[in-house]
């Protein structure tokens, strides 16, 4: 039986990614590499949307890879590469513009808000092309299954139907991807802050547990994380929104579920209970970063095994992109 496809990417707009990514994210990269025929991307031309010093963007292009392979996306058993590496994205990108609509592109609502913050002089084009570029990140790839948060299941309906319009005009050319959205329990919130989700674009960094910071960095933010009221570790989002993440974050890296975790616990208070989680945390990413750190030591091993990923990607890149110039009447 073939195995079916994945394809999914990330933006490395940041030095590290956090614990939210890993839980909400790349854990479900790592699951599905074992029995699916997995592509990942770090899409670092959608980056070029916000403004960054090239250096910045080199440093976070190669940290986002490196962490990826720490986290345990195995580039012998998946298909890693940079966007930036196979220019069928850049040249899919144009075609996906000359099928989308502008309202179409209008309604996109990752567009409305960034574009609402910033300003309409200094919004880029790019940012509006944006799910133009990821529909070709896509489709050149034919896969059966998108895994992104809930966040990006606008830009996979507009993906399929621009599939689905191609296909129709011009003969069935791209398979029609299916979004497999993460699981929401996943889903991991501010320490300082517990009813919103942990973002890169925290006000503050205090509730954020980044990958690549120190483990004492890590462990002083989980002790200081937000207390609840009362004494109890009981898991109960409204009630207790800091104490239940925290009881998620333990959960899904000790790998006890929440009843045992908080059977261990009763009788002892918050303090323990963070400490607790503290050790978890940092045991658990301690040997992710050094992974991390050692394959940034070495640029020019970690570049090998981008171009290697990217040499893999462009065979079927390449592909599907020619038989879309054949379809499409682009002379050969
Ligand atoms: P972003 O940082 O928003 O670009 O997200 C990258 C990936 O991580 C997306 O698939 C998100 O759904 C996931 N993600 C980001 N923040 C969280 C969070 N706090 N909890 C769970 N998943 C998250
Ligand atoms: N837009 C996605 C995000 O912000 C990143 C992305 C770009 C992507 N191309 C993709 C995700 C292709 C899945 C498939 O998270």
């Amino acid at each position: 039986m073939t195995r079916k496809r994945v394809l999914s990417g990330i933006q490395p707009t940041h030095d590290s990614f956090h614990l939210g990514n890993y839980l909400g994210a790349v854990k479900q990269w790592v699951e599905l590499q074992q029995d699916h025929d997995a592509f990942y991307c770090v899409v670092d031309l959608h980056a070029l949307t916000i403004e960054t010093d090239p250096a910045l963007l080199r440093k976070r292009t190669l940290a986002s890879a490196a962490q990826l392979i720490a986290l345990g996306v195995d580039p012998q058993k998946c298909t890693l590469f940079l966007q930036s590496h196979v220019p069928a994205h850049n040249q899919l990108a144009w075609i996906m513009e000359c099928l989308a609509g502008f309202g179409e592109a209008s309604r996109m609502t990752q567009f409305k808000d960034k574009s609402q913050k910033s300003g309409t002089d200094r919004t880029v084009v790019g940012l509006f092309t944006y799910p133009m570029l990821q529909a070709a990140d896509i489709l050149l790839y034919q896969p059966d299954l998108v895994p992104v948060g809930e966040d990006q299941r606008q830009h996979i309906e507009l993906t399929r139907d621009l599939a689905g319009r191609f296909n129709s005009r011009y003969g069935q050319t791209f398979q029609m991807p299916e979004a497999y959205i993460l699981k929401s329990g996943a889903k991991i919130n501010d320490l300082q802050d517990p009813t919103s989700k942990m973002s890169k674009s925290a006000e503050s960094m205090q509730g954020v547990i980044e990958i690549m910071d120190s483990p004492e960095a890590n462990a002083k933010k989980i002790k200081s994380s937000m207390t609840d009221t009362g004494r109890e570790v009981q898991f109960n989002e409204k009630q207790k929104p800091g104490i239940s993440n925290l009881l998620t974050i333990h959960s899904s890296l000790s790998g006890s579920s929440i009843p045992e975790i908080e059977k261990e616990f009763e009788g002892k208070g918050y303090g323990d209970f963070k400490s607790a989680v503290a050790e978890v945390v940092v045991e658990y990413l301690r040997p992710i970063r050094a992974r991390a750190l050692e394959l940034l030591e070495d640029e020019k091993s970690l570049l090998k095994i981008l171009h290697e990923g990217a040499d893999k990607a462009r065979v079927v890149a390449e592909k599907t992109l020619a038989d879309t110039y054949k379809n499409l009447g682009l002379a050969e």
